[in-house]
Parts: C-alpha cells; structure tokens; sequence
C-alpha cells in the first residue's frame, strides 16, 4: 500500500497544484487547504529535486515571493495603459509559481523539463525585481539567463538582496533595457550574439499589443525546438494562433504556451 501510494505521488509529483484545486476553491477553506497542501510540498523531498513544482515554489518563495506595490516608473509611450492609476496601485510580481496566486508552477515544471540538463538561452521580459531570473538562474545553471525591462530601477534596487539570499552564483545572468512595443529584432541580434532562444517568457505589459510585437521581434531569434511562455492574459492565444499556425499555441486560462509542432 505504501509502495503505491508512493508511487502514485512520485509519477504526479509534477502536477501536485493543479489548477483546478483553485477551480474548486470556495469560501476560506480552501485556500487555507491549498496554502497548507503547497507547505508540504514545499517541505517533501520533490522540493529538493530542481524543476519540479514543489521546487520552483520553494525557490520563489527562497527569493522573496509575491511583491505589491511594486514602483512604477516608466511605461511605454506606446502603452494604452493609465500611467498614473498604474502608478497609483503599483506592480505585483513574484507571484506566479504560488498556487494560491497565479498557480504557473505545473505548467513551468512541465514544459521546462526537456531543457533542464541542456545548455539554454533564457529570455524573459519584465523581470520587475528579478526573482523570475533568480529562479531561472539557478535551474539553468550552464546556461545564458537574460532579463529585459522597460524599467530596471526595481531590479537595480533588489540585486543586492538576491545575491545575499544566494542567487546568480552562477554568473548566467545579464539584464538589457527593452520597450517590447518597439521593433526589437536587431537589438536582441546585438544581445544574443548568435545564439538562439530556447526558452521565452512574456511577463511584461500583458496587452495584446504588447505580447505580439514581442513576439514579432523574438520569433526570428527562437531555436527550433522552443518554448514560449505568455503569462497573464487569458485571450491574446487566439491571435498568437492565428498569427502563427504552424506552432502548437496552448492556452492554460491566464497562460499560453507555445511550442513548435
Ligand atoms: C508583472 S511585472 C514582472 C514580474 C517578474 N517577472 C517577476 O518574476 O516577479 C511586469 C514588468 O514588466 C515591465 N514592463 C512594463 N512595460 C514594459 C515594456 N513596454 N517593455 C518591457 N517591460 C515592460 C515592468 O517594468 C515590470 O517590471
């Protein structure tokens, strides 16, 4: 019985928050069950193994976990958005492995799996105050982690802090500032130097807008085996879909991921 048990876990190890525990959730108890299920995973011995997603919640939350209010100093003359009711509320982040957030962690654990021993090329966009970069910093050790930002003075302002809590030991990391609503295909060829990207992740603006003018300028430099990750925006797939048909376009609610066929 207890070998099944086991084994049952261990092949669901991956799955452990599904997001549809937050589909089921109602009233308080149910996120008081689902913080208390994500400490055990946290605690299990699945957290040690890098890349699963009792891991990649234990890392995040290692690197200072959800952050609101965050500053906001500068927007894209090209952003629709209202400067000042953003900079009223400030910017959230740190929050997308937690289940009781936004719950990416299967979703990250899943896609990232077949990269974990090789030697990628990491993009992400919008890294605020660098946690996203810590974590993919120490999953990717031999690799390139690059961060890009509209903005780096929340970063600039929480590197020190990430450095003492022990990241980027491994010195994989290097951060460019970036307008996603811009025609970015020549910068990326001056950052990239002839690599290509493995792994994408959007977390930046969320607008439609953004996320395909992003996607406009990263397309030409992804590898051929790719994964792009788009957070926080639960209808712009339809687009990507269109936009790209040959890719394999998922959609997850808030999160899309592409691959390719
Ligand atoms: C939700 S936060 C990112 C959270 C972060 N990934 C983490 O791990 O905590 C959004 C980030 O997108 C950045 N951003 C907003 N507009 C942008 C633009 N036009 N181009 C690039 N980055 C942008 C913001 O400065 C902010 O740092």
């Amino acid at each position: 019985m207890k070998t099944l048990l086991k084994k049952i876990m261990e092949k669901y190890r991956n799955v452990m928050y599904l997001p549809v525990i937050k589909k089921l959730k109602g009233g308080q108890i149910m996120p008081i069950f689902i913080f208390l299920f994500s400490k055990i995973g946290i605690l299990s011995r699945w957290a040690k193994e890098a890349g699963t997603s009792a891991w990649l919640v234990k890392t995040e939350e290692k690197y200072g976990g959800l952050v609101t209010g965050a500053y906001v100093n500068k927007l894209s003359p090209n952003d629709t958005r209202e400067f000042e009711v953003l900079r009223r509320k400030g910017m959230r982040g740190g929050d997308r492995m937690n289940p009781l957030y936004h719950n990416y962690a299967p979703i990250y654990s899943k896609y990232l799996k077949q990269f974990l021993d090789k030697k990628v090329a990491l993009l992400e966009v919008g890294i605020l105050r660098g946690t996203g970069l810590a974590i993919w910093s120490d999953l990717f050790g031999g690799g390139r982690v690059i961060g890009a930002d509209i903005d780096l003075f929340n970063y600039e302002e929480n590197i020190k802090n990430l450095r003492e809590l022990g990241a980027f030991s491994n010195k994989n990391i290097e951060v460019h500032l970036f307008d996603q609503f811009e025609n970015n295909i020549k910068l990326l060829e001056n950052i990239l130097k002839g690599d290509k990207l493995d792994i994408v992740i959007d977390d930046g603006a969320h607008t439609d807008e953004s996320i395909l003018k992003t996607l406009d300028s990263i397309c030409p430099h992804l590898n051929k085996n790719f994964v792009y990750f788009i957070e926080d925006n639960s209808t712009v797939w339809k687009k990507v879909a269109k936009k790209f048909p040959k890719w394999k376009v998922i959609n997850y609610h808030e999160m899309t991921v592409c691959t390719h066929h």
